[in-house]
């Protein structure tokens, strides 16, 4: 069997590195071979294109730059990272990939940026290569919000610049996500993440046995 590219997508404090973990947890136990990472930032260098994304006030650059930022963070992730493991026969467990481009920068935003164009940028970063499976988790922006700041009050660093928008922007966004799920229904599962931890895993473990040879 081909090794798989997984990704998990959702809103501020749907649980995604949460559940992550227990994953990793979980192959581990199986023996499977795999790394997780996420965007932005799961390399070095595109370590520094996160700080410039995450930290710092919500106006300082518009969708357009902010999309060109992470694409470019996905190029480096992909050509050194994810591409590389994935010949080498590991799983690739990654928090957030380009369906939160599309979920951010296009629906959140209210659609400032056309499809096509995010779709182009896709191909020139990325090719025709797809993820095999995305995990959505869903939950209400209110008690997500209300769990991300929570967490961010004991990181040293505010990554908060997504956090401190407006409700629609999240609202949109959880709409987006839900939309982008609808287009394609083979690679997207939709979750309830305003659920208990174990609960969320047991689900994200089923859908996993079910598709893949473990
Ligand atoms: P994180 O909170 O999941 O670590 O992600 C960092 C922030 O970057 C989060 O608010 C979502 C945002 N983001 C985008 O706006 N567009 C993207 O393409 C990616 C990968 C993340």
């Amino acid at each position: 069997m081909k090794a798989p590219f997984i990704t998990f997508e959702g809103g501020e404090g749907s649980g995604k590195s949460t559940q992550i973990k227990l994953l990793g947890e979980y192959l581990k136990v199986k023996g499977v071979d795999f790394i997780t990472t996420k965007e932005p930032g799961g390399t070095p260098l595109g370590g520094e294109l996160r700080r410039l994304l995450v930290e710092g006030s919500a106006d300082k650059m518009d969708a357009i730059a902010e999309a060109l930022l992470f694409f470019a963070d996905r190029r480096i992730h992909m050509s050194q990272k994810v591409w590389p493991a994935l010949k080498n026969g590991q799983w690739v467990i990654s928090d957030r990939f380009a369906d939160s481009t599309t979920a951010y920068q296009y629906y959140a935003y209210n659609k400032r940026l056309s499809k096509e164009d995010i779709d182009m940028l896709y191909r020139f970063a990325v090719g025709d290569f797809k993820p095999d499976l995305t995990f959505i988790l869903d939950i209400d922006p209110k008690v997500g919000l209300k769990r991300s700041f929570e967490k961010s009050e004991s990181m040293e660093v505010k990554e908060t610049r997504n956090e401190n928008r407006v409700l629609t922007f999240h609202e949109n966004l959880r709409q987006g996500y839900l939309e982008i799920a609808k287009s394609e229904p083979q690679r997207c599962v939709v979750l309830n993440a305003d659920t208990d931890i174990k609960t969320l895993h047991a689900e994200i473990v089923r859908v996993l046995e079910e598709r893949f040879e473990i």
